[in-house]
């Protein structure tokens, strides 16, 4: 058991921290906040935690704007709390993942202080700086992913600076090895306090054509998608040269023992692979958001786990998302009775499945009224469904006035159900989402064939039903699930060990035994034991 990586049979649990508990009530989570919440985090079981930026930022982008790389927030806390965390999630034998922002910094980072001073600044080419086009437009067409042109006009020194974000988060320009060195040094920072691993943001982002050339455009637009839509990003990111930026962060990481490097990377799969890199030379785990965009029934469900497994590069480790702070709940996604499948699904796939904080409660769509909005993409391109206050609401701890979040009003609302929605009184009650989480949890840890075991899709998998087997040495599982909304009856392989539930979604058919004939309620999934 020891020999394989803890990124491997472990599971990754994302906090956003500005929503995971505010401990000097300012209505804002914070890192003490965190640190007081890790006995919960034990109980669930989850082996690392991947915190959202907590670096110095104006927030423009709630964090994705750094303006130091290395000290803390003081919204968050200090660098002592940073330590303090630290120590005491290494103590609980947790890891630490933190967030890191390559591609572009705050505008007020001094750095781009001092690029944006004059044309000759020394600083000048570590962003990307352009002049307009023959008409005073912008360099070429492409657009932020926030809405509106990607390029900024600089009044003082008549060029553009490129930022793929907001106009607050200017890109670096990654092609300039001084940006490598500094960032890198950067990354030697966190490590040498202890940090585990990082998650690395838009990692397909940091090289750019170096000829600038125009997207082309998307012939599926349609003006009800986010603007970044209207062009195909074949230009502007997911370069080859990219490669050799993630092989060289991979090494830097690698100099430490027990590392992980997680690449933030949203491409269809055989794109998405490559970033495994040259003789897995790039990053640990490739964030496979796949089941955030994939339809919802058995049969894609199956075609895609299969189409990842072959897709693989050799060695290379597979992973397993459901949600973050950029996408809607899972709950609200499939609804509340397919989160339960969703998150079986999840904790018996092959490869690291990475936690949404709060979905482990239950936490659904909660709807932002317009004068509380506070994302910034859903102010840029408001009315499309794009803004992402929804999935970042306070977690819910109990049924006090604020969940137990904070004493004072959060900076976003509460979800309506909170008096029931929380952890308190889910843990109380048995078939709870949080209770299934929970043994989910327990189930794949002690079962070695639910994390690291071989996957196998079974034949008798259908349009309702996704059927499959994990295998490790003589421990050996099936997972049937079904996403249908009716009965269901499943014939199971043939074999000569007495075969039992280990667990159901429905948390109520423990250590029911089963012939061959298996019979499954609406909406229910189980793991059935074998031997
Ligand atoms: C991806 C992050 O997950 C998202 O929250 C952020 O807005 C963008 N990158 C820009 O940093």
């Amino acid at each position: 058991m020891t020999e394989i990586a803890w990124w491997k049979r472990g599971i990754v649990y994302q906090i956003y921290p500005r929503s995971f508990q505010d401990s000097n009530n300012d209505g804002i989570g914070d890192l003490e906040g965190v640190r007081q919440r890790l006995d919960y985090l034990v109980w669930l079981g989850v082996d690392a935690i991947w915190l959202s930026p907590i670096f110095v930022s104006p927030m423009a982008d709630f964090g994705y704007d750094v303006a130091d790389y290395r000290a803390i927030d003081p919204i968050f806390g200090t660098l002592e709390d940073f330590d303090d965390l630290l120590a005491d999630v290494h103590k609980r034998g947790l890891k630490l993942i933190l967030d890191f922002v390559p591609n572009h910094t705050s505008v007020v980072h001094p750095w781009f202080l001092d690029s944006r001073a004059s044309r000759d600044n020394a600083k000048r080419d570590w962003y990307i700086w352009r002049d307009p086009a023959p008409d005073g437009g912008p360099p070429n067409n492409w657009l932020s992913n926030f809405g509106g042109p990607a390029w900024t006009l600089d009044g003082a020194s008549g060029q553009y600076y490129y930022h793929a974000f907001l106009s607050q988060q200017p890109d670096l320009n990654w092609r300039n090895l001084a940006v490598r060195d500094a960032m890198y040094d950067i990354l030697r920072f966190w490590l040498d306090r202890g940090v585990d691993g990082f998650r690395v943001d838009v990692i397909w982002h940091l090289i750019k054509d170096d000829a600038f050339r125009d997207n082309p455009p998307n012939p599926a637009y349609d003006s009800k998608q986010a603007e970044i839509n209207r062009y195909l990003q074949v230009h502007s990111a997911d370069q080859a040269d990219v490669h050799d930026v993630v092989a060289e962060m991979r090494n830097v990481i690698d100099t430490y023992p027990d590392r992980v490097l997680i690449g933030e990377i949203y491409l269809p799969l055989e794109r998405l692979v490559t970033y495994y890199g040259n003789g897995l030379a790039g990053a640990h785990l490739p964030f496979n958001f796949q089941l955030i965009h994939t339809a919802w029934n058995a049969r894609e469900i199956a075609s895609l786990i299969h189409d990842y497994e072959i897709a693989l590069p050799e060695g290379g480790w597979p992973n397993w998302v459901l949600g973050n702070h950029d996408q809607p709940r899972i709950g609200a996604r499939v609804g509340q009775d397919q989160a339960r499948l969703a998150a079986m699904l999840l904790l018996t796939l092959r490869g690291t499945p990475t936690l949404y904080y709060g979905d482990e409660i239950g936490l659904n769509k909660i709807e932002i009224a317009p004068e509380l909005v506070q994302d910034p993409w859903e102010k840029n391109e408001p009315g499309l469904g794009l803004g992402r206050d929804p999935e970042r609401t306070p977690m819910q701890w109990d049924s006090s006035h604020y969940a137990g979040f904070s004493k004072v009003e959060p900076w976003l609302p509460l979800g309506l159900s909170s008096s029931s929605c929380n952890v308190a009184a889910l843990r109380e009650i048995p078939r709870s989402i949080l209770n299934l989480y929970r043994r989910l949890v327990d189930v794949r840890r002690k079962h070695l064939a639910l994390s690291v075991g071989d996957y196998a899709q079974l034949a008798v998998s259908s349009a309702q039903v996704l059927a499959y087997e994990r295998e490790f040495g003589a421990d050996r599982h099936v997972v049937v699930l079904n996403f249908g909304h009716c009965d269901c009856e499943v014939a199971l392989p043939q074999t000569e060990s007495p075969r039992c539930i280990l667990l159901s979604t429905c948390l109520d058919r423990d250590g029911e035994p089963i012939g061959r004939i298996l019979k499954l309620r609406p909406h229910e999934g189980v793991i059935v034991a074998y031997g």
